[in-house]
């Protein structure tokens, strides 16, 4: 990495006029005095974020721009708030309460977004599932969750394994046609039916509010708990890092089933009581540019393997479009390579401002200014508010260029309060006193820009989505051909990493092209298709610990042609 280039600050009018002077001076207590909730104590997310807005004089003001290739459609605050309390009280009458788990499982739509304000309204907690989760993946959810109620398609239905979910007693369906059986309920007729009017249910700040789940290297996916209190975090990087002001008009490219797409796709920009774009449908080119040309987009939040399909798309395409209206670029969730930071200032004539944070932390913790200069390849300073660090395993904190942990003293608003039922997980986050460790790897450089490295575990990174191996090994090995399964990411150009899968088949069964297909389609079927091993190479034996523990990090060794380092744990 070259630590030496650099660009030029060039947005104007912004709202964090001194990186260095706020970053000594700021803390958090300054944010709360803007909130009534300083005074009482008690918050509801959701309340802050629309109907604030909605009784300050902004109830006419367009709160979401909503369009895919078969709707477009916009709604004020006032209608936000009146569809999410229609919901709010849709919930009530079906019996959901305070602080039970309410999923959505569904592609964004207007709908998506009153049922995620309703069920926060009512002090539930909501999960946001992705929709292109198949069986597998739905019902891991369901079930470490105990969802009593659960917001779907009727396309989507055949993927949740009703009979399976004991504690799942209420399903709405949007868009479902006849009569439906106990249990089941229609979005339309009960929303109909519903008052706008609703008590909303006052919380703590540290009352719980919403769960992603997500990826690590071992055990099924983990339920990352995040409560109310997280608004002030989301609320203050949408100030200072997405710079929102009033007239933006912002785009969140991220779906809500990912954690961008709730803190910055929901959170950020209504709690500053900006227009929100959010485009449904499937990526292309043309799509987004055209997004941006017709909407007027100024501030627009994507991610590198977004960048990077762009980039491969051509400077052709750009041309085609008028996207002057943009302003500002955010790019999360992967390395954002050096060369598409240029090629951004090259053709958009925009600087792309790279930022990093996790499911766990909530919002963003680390990230470039519109008033600091960038350096290509870093992911910028930390947060006014957050101390972030490059440290040993012992806690010691390490000189510029040393590689470590990144890790940041805790706490912050939004960090995470609990992993689901799973507190020991949670607590090895926090194994050494004082920090959270976040699990990748980076340095940092004299002037205080953090670099990324990698991740210390055998998570996979690809296209921006976080994929756990073992949750792919385990849905390998149901194949009836697999014997064994090991899964790590294998360098991509354009993906950052693709899933390659190293298996050992059954007896009887033969290596063939046929067989990969097969194989593939079961994950892609069974589990996500984001989780699918792009690539599967057959091996007699995968490399495994005398405990019987693949050892993904030989498959790693083999796959890059590196040194396979201490083999001493591995069986004979
Ligand atoms: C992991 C978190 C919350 C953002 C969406 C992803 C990687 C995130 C960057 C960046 C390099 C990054 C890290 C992190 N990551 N941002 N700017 N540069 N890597 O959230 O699914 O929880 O994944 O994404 O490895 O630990 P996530």
């Amino acid at each position: 990495m070259n630590h030496d280039e650099r660009i030029a600050v060039q947005t104007s009018g912004n709202n964090l006029k001194n990186y260095e002077e706020t970053y000594r001076s700021f803390d958090w207590s300054q944010v709360e005095k803007e909130f009534t909730w300083s005074q009482t104590g008690r918050v509801n997310a959701a309340y802050e974020a629309i109907d604030r807005h909605a009784e300050s004089g902004k109830g006419d003001k367009i709160a979401l721009m909503y369009s895919d290739p078969s709707r477009d459609e916009k709604y004020t605050f006032q209608e936000m708030k009146e569809k999410s309390n229609q919901f709010g009280n849709v919930l009530r009458k079906i019996g959901v309460h305070k602080g039970d788990r309410v999923f959505i499982f569904m592609p964004r739509t207007p709908e998506l977004y009153f049922s995620f304000l309703g069920t926060i309204k009512i002090g539930a907690i909501v999960g946001p599932l992705f929709e292109a989760f198949m069986e597998a993946a739905v019902k891991d959810r369901l079930e470490n969750s105990e969802a009593v109620a659960l917001v779907t398609t009727p396309a989507l239905l055949p993927r949740v394994p009703v009979n399976e979910l004991p504690h799942l007693k209420h399903i709405i369906l949007v868009g479902a046609e006849g009569k439906l059986d106990e249990g089941y309920y229609s979005f339309e007729e009960e929303m109909k039916q519903a008052s706008t009017q609703l008590e909303i249910e006052w919380m703590d700040r540290e009352d719980p509010m919403l769960i992603h789940y997500t990826s690590g290297s071992t055990g099924k996916p983990k339920g990352v708990l995040h409560v109310h209190n997280a608004m002030i975090q989301h609320y203050q990087t949408g100030k200072w890092v997405l710079d929102l002001q009033e007239d933006d008009i912002y785009w969140c490219t991220a779906d809500p089933g990912w954690v961008t797409g709730t803190s910055y796709g929901i959170f950020a920009p209504w709690l500053n009581g900006v227009t929100n774009v959010i485009r449904g449908g499937r990526f292309s080119p043309d799509d987004w540019y055209q997004t941006i040309e017709k909407n007027k987009v100024t501030v627009w939040y994507s991610a590198p393997t977004a960048f990077r399909m762009l980039m491969g798309a051509g400077e052709e395409v750009v041309k085609k479009y008028d996207l002057s209206s943009v302003r500002h670029v955010l790019s999360v969730g992967e390395p954002l390579n050096p060369e598409v930071v240029r090629w951004g200032m090259k053709v958009y004539g925009k600087r792309i401002h790279d930022n990093w944070w996790m499911t766990e932390t909530g919002g963003i913790l680390i990230s470039n200014y519109p008033q600091m200069e960038i350096k290509p390849g870093s992911m910028g300073k930390p947060f006014p508010g957050i101390y972030a660090a490059i440290i040993d395993d012992e806690g010691n904190e390490l000189p510029p260029y040393q590689m470590g942990n990144l890790a940041v003293k805790t706490p912050w608003p939004s960090m995470m309060r609990q992993i689901w039922k799973n507190p020991e997980k949670y607590q090895e986050y926090f194994r050494i006193p004082g920090w959270y460790i976040s699990g990748d790897s980076a340095y940092k450089d004299e002037d205080g820009y953090f670099w990324f490295q990698g991740r210390i575990d055998d998570v996979i990174n690809t296209s921006g989505e976080r994929v756990g191996p073992f949750e792919v090994e385990s849905k390998l090995v149901e194949h009836p051909a697999v014997a064994e399964a090991g899964v790590i990411g294998k360098p991509d150009p354009v993906r950052g990493q693709i899933i390659k899968a190293f298996i050992a088949l059954r007896s009887g069964y033969q290596p063939s092209e046929e067989l990969k297909e097969e194989i593939r389609n079961f994950v892609k079927t069974g589990l996500a298709a984001h989780a699918a091993p792009r690539e599967i190479e057959f091996k007699d034996k995968l490399p495994k610990t005398r405990s019987g523990k693949i050892m993904r990090r030989v498959l790693k060794a083999w796959e890059l042609g590196l040194p396979t380092g201490d083999l001493s744990t591995m069986e004979d």
